[in-house]
């Protein structure tokens, strides 16, 4: 049971330290606000993963901007592979008609997720609609998507910490580690 065991256990090195991310979420930030100036600016956090990512990357932009949450299904527990097709299963709060929407994920795997967002949300008619992503997995891709802002490119490797779980555990640590996958066996 992940839950009872220290993360250390699973841990097969740090990829990218607390440092380290704070520093790019810095330029981040910085890029965005000058981006953004006098535009009315709306970040939506895609739920769960991009979470930790949105509460600094937030405080990094200044400049007013308004932010709103939605999740929709994908993997379950352990499957580490993309479904191909997801669905909403929590709806924004906001009408992002005419507005510059922003949004913010942990990480783009084959990219299906983002994609399959994209495509609803341009339906609503956004004045703009932009991906900013933590991490990207570029050799993961199957599906087509443009990037506007990425953290950084990364190696196809299992990843978990700042946002991202294992069996929905560790979400809240500082750090992006890579999964040793000779101590940790994904649940049936
Ligand atoms: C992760 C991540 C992205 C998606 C990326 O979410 O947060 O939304 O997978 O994968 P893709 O590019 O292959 O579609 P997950 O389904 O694990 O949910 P979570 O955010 O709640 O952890």
């Amino acid at each position: 049971m992940t839950k009872d065991i220290d993360y250390k256990h699973f841990l097969a090195e740090i990829l990218i330290d607390e440092d380290t991310l704070q520093k790019r979420i810095d330029e981040l930030g910085e890029e965005i606000s000058k981006d953004y100036r006098g535009e009315d600016l709306l970040l939506i956090c895609i739920l769960r993963g991009g979470v930790m990512f949105l509460t600094d990357l937030m405080r990094r932009i200044n400049i007013p901007h308004a932010i709103d949450f939605m999740a929709v299904s994908s993997y379950g527990v352990g499957v580490r592979e993309s479904s191909g097709s997801v669905r909403i299963t929590l709806d924004l709060s906001t009408n992002i008609k005419d507005r510059h929407v922003l949004l913010v994920e942990d990480i783009v795997d084959s990219g299906h997720t983002i994609a399959s967002v994209l495509e609803m949300l341009e339906t609503r008619q956004p004045k703009s609609l932009r991906v900013c992503s933590l991490l990207d997995k570029a050799s993961r891709r199957e599906a087509v998507v443009p990037l506007h802002y990425t953290g950084f490119e990364i190696e196809n490797k299992f990843v978990f910490g700042y946002g991202l779980d294992l069996d929905e555990f560790y979400r809240g640590l500082p750090f992006i580690g890579v999964v040793d996958t000779d101590k940790y066996t994904p649940p049936d």
